[in-house]
């Protein structure tokens, strides 16, 4: 299990909370904006009980296999769209300097490893009136949780079954988290998840509650959205789950 002086050696000053099992990670993140959490501050856990994906999907994070972190940020309310991908780009550099060869990002914010979901982020606005307190950065990376025989077998991946050796997930979960404050403080976020998408170009079907869009992803703009000519031309996508391949 993950504990406490663990994560301090680690995290160095950095304001963080750290708890053996939560419901979500995002929620506890949440309420320690509203008490006035400092920018940067993060909550942490080894196991989630109730973790969130998005569209309200569940979000597995077994015990001593994972990390589930939120990290509090304070962003502009223009800036809020980047805010996931600083979460993408953080966690595709740090498996990178772990050794990773095959990182990508599947638009919108999934890390693939080897093709496969190896992370999932979850960004949520909290706003108050019109004023935005803050922005919930969510990140669930799986390090050694065991998917064979799953029925995720085919679409999700471990750093270590990647990697074939062990990982410590203090460690890569620090490296995260510096990755996410260096994006944080320079800006320019946007063309480094942009190098790193994996879709553009290829054929793909973006599935929303109401319709489906396919083609070929052209391209993407600075707010996120992804541009796909389909045969009734050029359409703009702002969220959906995004199948590559059609
Ligand atoms: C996705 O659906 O791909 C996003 C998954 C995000 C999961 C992380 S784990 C830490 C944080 N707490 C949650 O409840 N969800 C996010």
């Amino acid at each position: 299990m993950l504990t406490e002086n663990q994560l301090r050696a680690v995290l160095g000053s950095r304001p963080f909370r750290f708890y053996p099992q939560v419901d979500s990670t995002n929620d506890l993140a949440q309420a320690w904006l509203i008490e006035g959490a400092p920018q940067g501050a993060a909550v942490i856990a080894d196991e989630q009980m109730a973790g969130r994906g998005r569209k309200g999907r569940v979000w597995h994070t077994p015990p001593g296999v994972a990390i589930a972190v939120s990290v509090i940020l304070s962003p502009s309310p223009e800036a809020i769209g980047q805010v996931t991908m600083i979460g993408a780009v953080a966690i595709a550099e740090a498996l990178e300097a772990l050794g990773a060869p095959k990182i990508g990002i599947k638009w919108a914010n999934d890390v693939l490893l080897n093709g496969k979901k190896v992370s999932g982020v979850l960004s949520e606005a909290v706003w108050q009136g019109d004023q935005l307190r803050g922005v919930i950065l969510g990140m669930g990376i799986n390090v050694r949780v065991q998917f064979d025989g799953t029925d995720l077998a085919d679409s999700a991946i471990s750093v270590e079954t990647a990697l074939k050796r062990p990982i410590d997930r203090a460690e890569l979960l620090g490296h995260v988290l510096n990755r996410v404050d260096a994006w944080t403080q320079q800006g320019g976020v946007f063309e480094a998840w942009r190098d790193r998408l994996v879709t553009i170009g290829q054929w793909v079907r973006v599935t929303q509650d109401d319709r489906v869009i396919e083609g070929q992803a052209q391209g993407v703009e600075e707010s996120g959205a992804l541009r796909i000519e389909t045969a009734d031309g050029l359409q703009r996508v702002f969220a959906g789950d995004l199948h590559l391949g059609g």
